[in-house]
Parts: C-alpha cells; structure tokens; sequence
C-alpha cells in the first residue's frame, strides 16, 4: 500500500524548491534582514496558516530580540482569490511604536498584504512596517504592493507544502511543489 506521502507526491507535478533549497534561503534572508535592523528589536506579525512553517525556520535564523504575533485571515477559496480579505480576529496585534515586519507565505493578488498593512497603519501606529514573503509569483498585482524581503520568484502556478494549501490539503510536504490538474479538480471545491 503506497504511503500517504507516496500518495501526495503523486498529486504534484514537480518539486519546485526541496526543504535543503528553502533552508538555505532561509539563511541568506535572515542574515540581511538581521543586518538591516541592528540588533533593533522587532515585532513580527505573521499570517497564519500558510506562514506557519516559513515563520517557524525564518525567526529561529534571525538575531535580534523579537515579539511575535499571529493573524488569520481569509481571501483564497480553492485556487483563486476572492479578492475580499476577512480578518479571522477581533483584535489586531498592538505595534503601537514598533518595527513591524510582515510575513506571510506568497504575494499573489497583493490583496491580503495590502490589507493587513493598511489596517495596522490606520490603527495601530507602527514606527514602520516592512513585508517579507516566502514566495512572489509573476501575476500583474491588483493591488499595489512591493515586499522587502523575497525568498523565491515562482511562475504563475498554484504552488502547495511547507505551509502553503489546497482546499486545506498539502500543508505538511516538506518541499513547494506545483499541484497537478487531477489533484485540482479532485479536490474542487464542491458547488452549493
Ligand atoms: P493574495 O491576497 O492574492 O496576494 O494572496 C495571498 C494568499 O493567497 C496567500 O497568503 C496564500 O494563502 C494564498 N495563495 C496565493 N497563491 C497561492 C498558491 O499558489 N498556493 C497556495 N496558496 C496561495
Ligand atoms: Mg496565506
């Protein structure tokens, strides 16, 4: 009987980055993002669920004394984006006078990163706020948005693992690989 990894795997079409690829990145981005900030304390404020494994290895690589906060919040259903962005918490983190670096797994739309930064600016009155992504994808932005930090440029492909899903599914791969078409439709969203 194949394993329930075997049975993923064959659901992706290729492996895109391998967990040693990632790891490596990793440290090149923390070391720059260490340097830029000096030693500054820092609040990290990340975006759950498709974050959870890139924030995990990311803060455990960087220097500076840090806080962290988590946010949820939803756009995507299936593989496209909603463009509306809900925020899954009454409360935002308070960065009242703080560094502020946003991570978050992919820029795709541009539509939750953009939110999420125009919200804590309107209320929170952060000292700064600078995004950090895992993953870029080449799609014109619908909205306006350039990341600080950028881990990988990727084409437009619906990419899942380390963190990142379909329908839920694929988060616990270890490596980002491109879902294949089957698995896209065998896994659809069912129509109400
Ligand atoms: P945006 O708001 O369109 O920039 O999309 C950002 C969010 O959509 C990410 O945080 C992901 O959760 C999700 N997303 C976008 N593209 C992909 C993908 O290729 N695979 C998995 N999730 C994706
Ligand atoms: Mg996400």
């Amino acid at each position: 009987m194949p394993s329930v990894a075997g049975q993923m795997r064959s659901e992706i079409r290729g492996v895109l980055f391998h967990e040693s690829t990632i790891m490596s990145r990793l440290d090149e981005m923390a070391a720059e993002i260490s340097a830029d900030y000096g030693g500054k304390e820092i609040t990290v404020v990340t975006v759950l669920n498709g974050s959870l494994m890139f924030s995990a290895d990311l803060l455990r690589r960087l220097e500076m004394p840090l806080r962290l906060d988590c946010l949820s919040v939803s756009s995507y259903h299936g593989a496209s984006t909603t463009g509306v962005v809900t925020f899954n918490q009454l409360h935002l983190p308070d960065v009242h006078g703080r560094h502020v670096l946003l991570l978050d797994d992919i820029l795709d739309s541009g539509h939750t990163l953009h939110a999420i930064r125009d919200k804590l600016l309107e209320e929170t009155n952060p000292l700064s706020v600078k995004v950090c992504v895992l993953l870029r994808k080449d799609v014109p932005r619908q909205r306006e948005l350039e990341a600080d930090y950028i881990g990988f440029d990727i084409a437009n492909e619906f990419v899942v693992g380390y963190g990142l899903d379909y329908m839920e599914r694929f988060r616990n791969l270890p490596y980002i690989g491109v879902i294949s078409e089957e698995a896209i439709v065998k896994y659809a969203p069912k129509l109400a």
